[in-house]
């Protein structure tokens, strides 16, 4: 996949924005300011498992994952397969190998997995390892820790049988040469804007799991974890309620507890859709300068229904369901 462009001002005339991407609940229905394409909508009214959802236009790793699941194995497997694609794919800049690096240049990765038991593992700033969502699936059922960081998760990697291998793709050495000459010490709003791979799945068993995949920021500060590997704010996933993972700038998500927050909203009885925009809702009231980054969250809840919710237009959630594999355009706050 390629980086998108997160900003505000990306425009996406004549793509019909989805209400919630996916507001299967058909009380959710949206005024007039969205407008649900017939298409998406039609396949948004039936919630059914199995079903994957993953942050942006992923099709590939969604229909991996739906094979998986139709081969009747656990969401677990499904999820570790399908992030599997785009951590693959070197033509990505945001995932695996060819993620655009930081500031010195070296690609690290984070990246957690969560599955039915509400079990957890995830490795943060590792460089040199195609398939962090594997790594982390390892952390989670061989070892009795949960997050393994930098070099102890090469080394742990390399000692259960991953290969090391160079990451920084040509084109983007050049995208980082490139920024190089023209970079300034503090953040800027376009390098702030990259797309993490976040998928949810349940299986025909109606047993939830998660995983989250990145290379985070580009151009960060040496050592700089964002949000995507770390319980609770990437994604969280409690198999009695459901499940959320998010894509944006990980600092506003950590700081709020996104994902964690969705699944609470949804036991308290709030919809996937309604869940997700009040914790948008959150990073708009405490951080004034929402405009200058973008956060997207996805959910699906314990029933298969949908729903997704970013600060700016461009954000599409992936939704394999009901045998349709849909990239379906995130209802945004910003309309200003
Ligand atoms: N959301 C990914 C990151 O901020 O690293």
């Amino acid at each position: 996949m390629k980086r998108r462009t997160f900003i505000q001002n990306a425009s996406l005339t004549g793509i019909g924005v989805v209400a919630g991407a996916a507001a299967l609940s058909c009380k959710d229905e949206k005024d007039s300011t969205t407008q649900a394409s017939s298409r998406s909508n039609s396949a948004a009214m039936i919630a059914t498992i199995p079903v994957v959802i993953a942050t942006w236009n992923v099709p590939t790793s969604t229909a991996k994952a739906w094979e998986v699941l139709q081969e009747g194995k656990s969401a677990l497997e499904a999820i570790e397969q399908g992030c599997m694609v785009e951590e693959a794919n070197a033509e990505g800049q945001s995932v695996g190998i060819g993620g655009l690096p930081d500031r010195d240049g070296k690609v690290t990765l984070d990246a957690c997995i969560m599955n039915k038991h509400g079990d957890y593992g995830a490795v943060v700033c590792m460089q040199n390892i195609v398939h962090p969502i594997s790594v982390a699936r390892k952390v989670m059922e061989d070892t009795p820790h949960v997050i393994f960081a930098g070099k102890g998760a090469e080394e742990y990697a390399v000692s259960i049988g991953f290969k090391r291998e160079n990451l920084l793709t040509e084109s983007s050495k050049k995208a980082w040469e490139k920024w190089r000459k023209t970079s300034l010490y503090k953040p800027i709003i376009n390098i702030e804007n990259h797309d993490t791979i976040g998928m949810l799945a349940i299986d025909k068993n109606g047993d939830i799991s998660g995983g989250c995949t990145t290379s985070g920021l580009a151009y960060k500060m040496a050592g700089r974890v964002g949000d995507s590997a770390i319980i609770g704010s990437g994604l969280f996933i409690d198999n009695e309620i459901g499940g959320a993972t998010a894509t944006g700038l990980g600092e506003e998500v950590l700081k709020t507890v996104g994902s964690f927050l969705i699944v609470e909203l949804m036991r308290q009885g709030k919809s996937p859709q309604e869940a997700c925009e009040e914790a948008i809702g959150r990073i708009i009231k405490k951080t004034p300068v929402f405009k200058d980054f973008q956060v997207g969250y996805i959910a699906v809840n314990k029933a298969g229904e949908t729903g997704a919710y970013c600060i700016h237009e461009g954000f599409t959630m992936m939704q394999y369901q009901n045998n349709e594999n849909e990239n379906i355009p995130v209802d945004f706050y910003n309309k200003a």
